[in-house]
């Protein structure tokens, strides 16, 4: 079953036939909402909340990948906004990225020592799956929705947004857009053995990048109009499946 772990932008979603369960883990509680999205069964779990409570930092991630484990969820496509760090990645753009850097500190990024999964060193080399990212580039194409065929996204700690001089840092490491979820739940989905791929929308010119100061209104509408792009892929990969 897919599960979707859906961030900022989506919270309004609704499935057909939904309904909302907890789901009991080691790490607490989590709110799940089960449902059917065009006609087949999905898993969804809002990453802030549906009242959006949690920050960035706050993401209860190992709750959330071991609800998805519990209800035998075994691929998460994970949605995310970012800011641009490269042409290709302009604001409204959308892009499936191939490779992280992990800029986070302090989050609680492992199950190991947990005593929930046999202690391993996981395989990292490709951080997203790529059977599912390919999944998500053909549905991409069948939709006609452009979307970037590969970037490398930078994971910052939050919930500030960065200086300018550490998008500067970033870009010289190779970095093309930058957001503050993907990790610790790509680690952590890769440690319970489901695979995991990213829809990333840009909505903002990272910190330094534009003329202009970071402007929360321009945001909004990158958003409101690129997440409907984010909805339809999912909906077509989902039912390519
Ligand atoms: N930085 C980090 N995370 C983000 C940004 C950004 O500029 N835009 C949307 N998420």
């Amino acid at each position: 079953m897919f599960g979707l772990l859906l961030g900022s932008g989506l919270e309004h979603l609704t499935l057909e036939a939904g309904e909302e369960k907890i789901v009991k883990t080691p790490y607490g509680e989590q709110e799940v909402l089960l449902g059917r999205l065009q006609g087949q069964d999905v898993a969804v779990i809002f990453r802030h909340g549906k009242d959006h409570r949690f920050a960035p930092h706050q993401v209860p991630s190992k709750a959330q990948l071991m609800a998805f484990k519990a209800l035998g969820v075994d691929r998460v496509i994970a949605t995310g906004t970012v800011g641009a760090m490269s042409a290709e990645n302009a604001p409204g753009h959308l892009s499936i990225p191939d490779q992280i850097v992990d800029y986070t500190t302090g989050r609680d990024s492992s199950f190991w020592g947990d005593g929930v999964l046999a202690n391993t060193h996981i395989d990292f080399t490709c951080p997203f799956d790529q059977d599912l990212r390919e999944a998500l580039l053909n549905a991409s194409h069948s939709a006609k929705i452009y979307v970037r065929d590969r970037a490398v996204y930078a994971c910052t700690q939050g919930p500030r947004l960065e200086t300018a001089a550490e998008v500067r840092r970033m870009v010289m490491d190779g970095c093309e857009v930058v957001g503050m979820t993907a990790m610790p739940e790509a680690a952590l989905a890769r440690e319970l053995g489901i695979r995991y791929a990213m829809i990333c929308a840009s909505v903002n010119w990272a910190a330094g990048l534009a003329d202009e100061a970071l402007d929360f209104e321009a945001i909004k509408e990158h958003m409101t109009s690129v997440m409907k792009s984010v909805w339809r892929l999912l909906e077509v990969v989902v039912s390519q499946d």
